[in-house]
């Protein structure tokens, strides 16, 4: 290499431990060097980083795209734009699209749709479900990157397998190696409160918090983690709500459990309280943002390890969809995958957390769980250039229509930001630029089977 691509030269580099100054050599996509700050290397190009923070991009294990079958909330190309806009570099995306992604062939399909449109790069679950077990190889094989099992679930496309099957699929992805994500909640329990619900005629939040009690995810963890420690199975339990789950992630951990767990901005930011500034049924999610009490745990949890990451579970529906009469009829859940780095980098400004802690819960720790470490979550030569450069004294707040999101209804809408991502690279290319994606559809790679 007589001149590198790329210079990121002048800020200060964040990694999950440190922050130190130094400048950022990238060559053909990759991280070529980490120099002292003014080290001679030739490089044809040079981004002046002076006064920013330069971080490995974030890992984002839980979007939803809605392509195919749902293209008027979020396609791959809006998706993969909000990510690259709130310093996103990878995501994984979720199977329960129309089709699901629950054979091998739609496994295929999607990869072959979200290809041309991806401004990042990618990874797709494949469904685990009773249907899916005798074909787990195929869809691997097909670039499936790692499987998503609802234990909660009402929706027919994306079924609650039966203890039994989900005792055999463990054991078959604990043979193959790949990390099973669980939405935990016990579904009768869902179901029976449901119908409790509907036959009383309630049709408010207050009914929906009902069906989705505390219980009904501790008891789904538990029983998640149980099966792990008795088949070998990798878990990672997704959108962690609830304080009570708290000990008995922490308790599989110390069990030897391969357990990871998220939880979102949503569960460290709001609570009940926030409907009364929300259009009545808007603040409805699976699972349920809870009353006060729930987000001081678990910021706990995520600061002392017990909670390994965070996500976004992203799932973007139109406002019209989401502020319904009755709450059966209002789409779960927000799009957070472009305001995410945003908000929790405002924690950061308040002291809430450190920026290398931040590092470590948005990318380092994803990237192990799920096998990229070390191509991503780190920089370090022979990554990926995969970085974000953050200002931290730039202010603002979250906006609807500065959302790329189709379904752009957020829940943060008018929170204070302090710490916004400038620049977003992705295997030295810059994807974003002040707040705004670039056109780079077709750069983002998936990620399959080499990373296995
Ligand atoms: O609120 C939710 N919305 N929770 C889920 O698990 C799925 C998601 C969606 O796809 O809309």
């Amino acid at each position: 290499m007589t001149s590198a691509d790329l210079r990121i030269g002048g800020g200060t580099i964040v990694t999950h431990e440190a922050m130190f100054p130094g400048d950022v050599l990238v060559h053909e996509g990759r991280i070529a060097a980490i120099l002292q700050p003014g080290e001679a290397a030739p490089a044809q190009q040079v981004i002046d980083a002076t006064g920013l923070h330069v971080l490995p991009g974030a890992i984002d294990v839980h979007v939803h795209f809605r392509e195919p079958g749902f293209g008027h909330k979020e396609t791959w190309a809006t998706g993969t734009k909000a990510a690259a806009a709130g310093g996103v570099t990878t995501v994984f995306e979720m199977p329960n699209t129309d089709p699901a992604t629950a054979t091998p062939e739609a496994v295929a399909a999607k990869i072959a749709h979200a290809r041309p449109q991806a401004h990042v790069d990618f990874g797709v679950y494949g469904l685990f479900a009773e249907s899916t077990l005798p074909m787990l190889e195929e869809m691997r094989a097909a670039g499936a990157i790692a499987f998503k099992l609802f234990l909660g679930s009402d929706n027919p496309r994306i079924p609650c397998p039966n203890d039994g099957a989900v005792l055999d699929g463990l054991e078959a992805l604990a043979a193959m190696g790949l990390r099973t994500t669980i939405h935990a909640e016990n579904t009768p329990i869902l179901k029976w409160r449901e119908a409790q619900m509907k036959a009383a005629g309630r049709h408010d939040l207050a009914a929906h918090n009902f069906m989705h009690p505390d219980i009904a995810t501790v008891e789904a963890v538990c029983r998640a983690a149980l099966f792990a420690e008795w088949t070998g199975a990798k878990i990672h339990i997704a959108h962690e709500s609830c304080h009570h789950s708290i000990p008995w992630i922490a308790h599989a951990k110390a069990r030897g459990v391969d357990i990871t767990a998220e939880t979102c901005p949503q569960y460290l930011l709001l609570s009940t309280e926030d409907a009364a500034r929300l259009p009545g049924t808007f603040l409805r999610v699976k699972p349920p943002i809870r009353e006060p009490g729930h987000a001081e745990p678990l910021w706990r949890a995520l600061l002392d390890g017990t909670i390994d990451m965070i996500s976004t579970d992203h799932a973007p529906h139109l406002p019209s969809e989401k502020s319904r009469d009755s709450i059966w009829d209002a789409a779960p859940g927000f799009p957070g995958v472009q305001t995410s780095m945003p908000l929790m980098l405002a924690q950061v400004s308040a002291g809430r957390m450190t920026l290398p802690d931040y590092v470590r819960r948005s990318s380092f720790n994803a990237a192990r769980a799920f096998g990229l470490f070390p191509r991503k979550g780190l920089l370090t030569p022979g990554s990926d250039a995969d970085i974000v450069l953050v200002d931290m004294a730039k202010v603002g707040e979250v906006r609807r229509e500065a959302l790329h999101s189709r379904g752009n209804a957020t829940a943060f809408e008018g929170f204070p930001l302090k710490g916004l991502p400038v620049r977003t690279l992705v295997r030295g290319r810059t994807v974003a630029l002040d707040g705004r994606a670039l056109e780079a559809a077709g750069w983002g790679r998936n990620l399959d089977g080499e990373w296995h």
